[in-house]
């Protein structure tokens, strides 16, 4: 487990790249490595090191990926104040962050087919997943989106050697529908897979139900909103299946899908 750090953290990149989606690039001086699905706790105006302290909770982010030179990125929608105000931090100012936090996937076992879904925000949680999986497993990554505007980090994806398909609820990239669509389809192929999602919650429930149906393990990625990140707020808790919560940022965000409540999940 890489300890977790606290730094106000050197943009060196910030775009917007279509849509409301938008790269960020860090330095973050002795980062130490993370695992896929882990994330940080980003605070756009670090106390002290930029011209704002608000909002004055953070907001939880997946890492993207890592660069040498202790270099990490995030991939973000712009949804709220919190995201607008990391939007506008310029390269050279600094935002607060803490991590990497949180309990990462499991990679697949040898011989298991890979099946990465994502949708929305969801897909920056696989990136490192897919990357790092290659060479262990066949990886299929499906990654959808209303449309083609609202599609994230696809490009990368597609310099993965990963066997990438795209879904839009309009039809204006890739095949028209839902991301469980494209899922129905790659477990219909047999064989023995283990299914990744992270995205909206109804997404994430339905790709348990078909990982479920076709007798294979899922393991999702929960994006609760969060305050603390690391379990002393409770504001983040999850209902599990057979009663009691889970906390999202201290227990999860991955949790095998069998375990969650999705009945009442909000
Ligand atoms: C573990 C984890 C990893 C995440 N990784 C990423 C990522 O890599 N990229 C990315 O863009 N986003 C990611 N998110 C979601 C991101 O944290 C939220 O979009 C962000 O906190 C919204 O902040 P805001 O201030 O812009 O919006 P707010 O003003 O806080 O919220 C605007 C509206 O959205 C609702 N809302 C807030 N947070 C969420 C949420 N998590 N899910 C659904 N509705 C919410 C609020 O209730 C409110 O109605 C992740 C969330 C979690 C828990
Ligand atoms: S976000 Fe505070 S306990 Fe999880």
């Amino acid at each position: 487990m890489n300890t977790p750090l606290r730094v106000d953290a050197e943009v060196l990149e910030n775009a917007a790249e279509g849509g409301v989606n938008h790269r960020l690039r860090v330095a973050i001086p002795d980062w130490p490595g993370f695992a896929p699905g882990q994330f940080v706790m980003l605070s756009p105006g670090a106390r002290g090191a930029a011209e704002r302290d608000d909002p004055l909770l953070p907001r939880p982010m997946a890492v993207y990926r890592q660069y040498e030179g202790s270099q990490v990125e995030v991939l973000y929608k712009v949804h709220g104040r919190g995201t607008a105000l990391l939007a506008e931090a310029q390269p050279g100012q600094r935002v607060r962050v803490v991590g990497p936090l949180g309990r990462a996937f499991s990679l697949p076992e040898a011989g298991e087919r890979a099946l990465l879904v994502g949708g929305g925000t969801g897909v920056a949680s696989l990136y490192e997943l897919a990357a790092r999986a290659i060479g262990r497993a066949p990886v299929s990554v499906l990654l959808g989106a209303r449309s083609a505007d609202d599609l994230m980090g696809q490009d990368d994806f597609a310099a993965l050697d990963v066997d990438l398909h795209l879904a839009t609820e309009d039809g204006s990239r890739g095949q028209r529908g839902l991301v469980t669509d494209l899922l129905r389809e790659a477990l219909a192929q047999g064989g023995s897979a283990r299914v990744y999602a992270c995205g909206p919650t109804p997404m994430m429930r339905a790709a348990a139900e078909l990982a479920a149906d076709a007798g294979q393990p899922a393991l999702v990625s929960l994006e609760n909103p969060m305050a603390c990140g690391f379990g002393v707020c409770l504001g983040c808790a999850a209902p599990l299946a057979g009663g009691g919560f889970g906390l999202v940022c201290r227990d999860g965000p991955v949790f095998e899908a069998e375990r969650v409540d999705w009945e009442n999940l909000a």
